[in-house]
C-alpha cells in the first residue's frame, strides 16, 4: 500500500481564500491581530514575519510590538492591557518562549479570553472541554480541519495522541475527543510506545522527537499526522515519523514540510477572522 498524502499547503491554501471572503463580507470592520514579540529568539523572530505576511496577504491588520528581553513583566502586562481595550484589535499573541524573568502563566491570563487566538487561556482550554464558544489552539485544530478536508472521521476510531504538551497534545487529545475519537495519550514515560501506537487507527505524533515512529509502530492502513518540526544532521526539517517507511504502510500520511506546519497559521488567521466577526455581531 501507498498512502495518500495529505497535502497541508493545498488545504491551507483553499481555507485563506474562504477566509478571505470571510473577511469581505464584514462591514465596516478589519480583523486587527497584535502580535508581541520579546527579545532576540531567531525562531520566534521567523515565525512572527510569517505570521505577519500572512496577515498581509490575507488583508488582516497586524500590529507587530518589539520589546526587549530586559522588558519587566509589569509593562508587558500594561501593554497586553492596552491591547485588551483597542478596538481595532480583535486577536492578541505573545510569541512564546518568554525571557525566564516572567510569568508565561501571568502574560496568558492577563489577554482577554476572547482576544485570545492562540486559545491558551485556562477559560479557552476550559471551554474546549466542557463545551462553548471558545478559541482553540492552532496546530490541533488545523489537524482536526485535515482530517475533515481528507473526510476521515474520528468517531469510533481509536487515536493515539503521542505527546502531551499544552499547545498541541493535551487539546489534540480533546479535539478528537469531542468527534467521539477513543484516544490514548502517550508519552516519553510511556511503557512499550508500540504497543499502543500499533493500535492506532489514527497516529499524532507530537513528541519533539526525530523518527520516533517507524513502520513498526503503525497498524497497516492507519492515518498518520506527522507534527514534528526537527532537523537532521545537514539542518533539513524532518518530522517525528520515518516517512519513508510509514507512508508504505499507511493509508494516508502528512508530509514534514508541506503537512501540519501550513496550517497552524492558517488556524490563527482563522480565529483572528472568527473573533472580529463576534466583535462585529
Ligand atoms: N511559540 C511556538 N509556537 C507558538 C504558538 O503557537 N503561539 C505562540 N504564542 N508562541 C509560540
Amino acid at each position: 500500500m501507498s498512502a495518500e498524502i495529505i497535502d497541508g499547503k493545498k488545504i491551507a491554501q483553499t481555507m485563506r481564500a474562504q477566509l478571505k471572503d470571510r473577511i469581505n463580507q464584514l462591514e465596516d470592520i478589519t480583523p486587527g491581530l497584535a502580535v508581541i514579540l520579546i527579545g532576540d529568539n531567531q525562531a520566534s523572530k521567523t515565525y512572527v514575519s510569517m505570521k505577519q505576511k500572512a496577515c498581509e496577504d490575507l488583508g488582516i491588520y497586524s500590529k507587530l510590538v518589539k520589546l526587549p528581553d530586559t522588558v519587566k513583566e509589569s509593562e508587558l502586562l500594561d501593554i497586553i492591557q492596552e491591547l485588551n481595550e483597542d478596538q481595532l484589535i480583535h486577536g492578541i499573541l505573545v510569541q512564546l518562549p518568554l525571557p525566564a524573568h516572567i510569568s508565561e502563566t501571568s502574560v496568558i491570563e492577563a489577554i482577554y479570553p476572547s482576544k485570545d487566538v492562540d486559545g491558551f487561556h485556562p477559560i479557552n482550554i476550559g471551554r474546549l472541554q466542557a463545551g462553548g464558544e471558545a478559541f482553540y489552539p492552532c496546530t490541533p485544530n488545523g489537524i482536526m480541519k485535515m482530517l475533515e478536508f481528507q473526510e476521515i472521521d474520528p468517531a469510533g476510531k481509536h487515536a493515539v495522541v503521542v505527546g502531551r504538551s499544552n499547545i498541541v497534545g493535551k487539546p489534540m487529545g480533546q479535539l478528537l475527543l469531542g468527534k467521539s475519537a477513543t484516544v490514548t495519550y502517550c508519552h516519553s514515560k510511556t511503557a512499550d510506545l508500540k504497543t499502543h501506537t500499533a493500535q492506532a487507527d489514527i497516529l499524532i505524533a507530537a513528541a519533539g522527537i526525530r523518527n520516533l515512529i517507524t513502520a513498526d509502530h503503525i497498524k497497516s492502513g492507519a492515518v498518520v499526522i506527522d507534527v514534528g518540526m526537527n532537523r537532521d544532521e545537514e539542518g533539513k526539517l524532518c518530522g517525528d515519523v520515518d516517512y519513508d517507511q510509514c507512508r508504505l504502510k499507511a493509508s494516508a500520511i502528512t508530509p514534514v514540510p508541506g503537512g501540519v506546519g501550513p496550517m497552524t497559521i492558517t488556524m490563527l488567521l482563522f480565529n483572528t477572522v472568527e473573533s472580529a466577526e463576534r466583535f462585529s455581531r
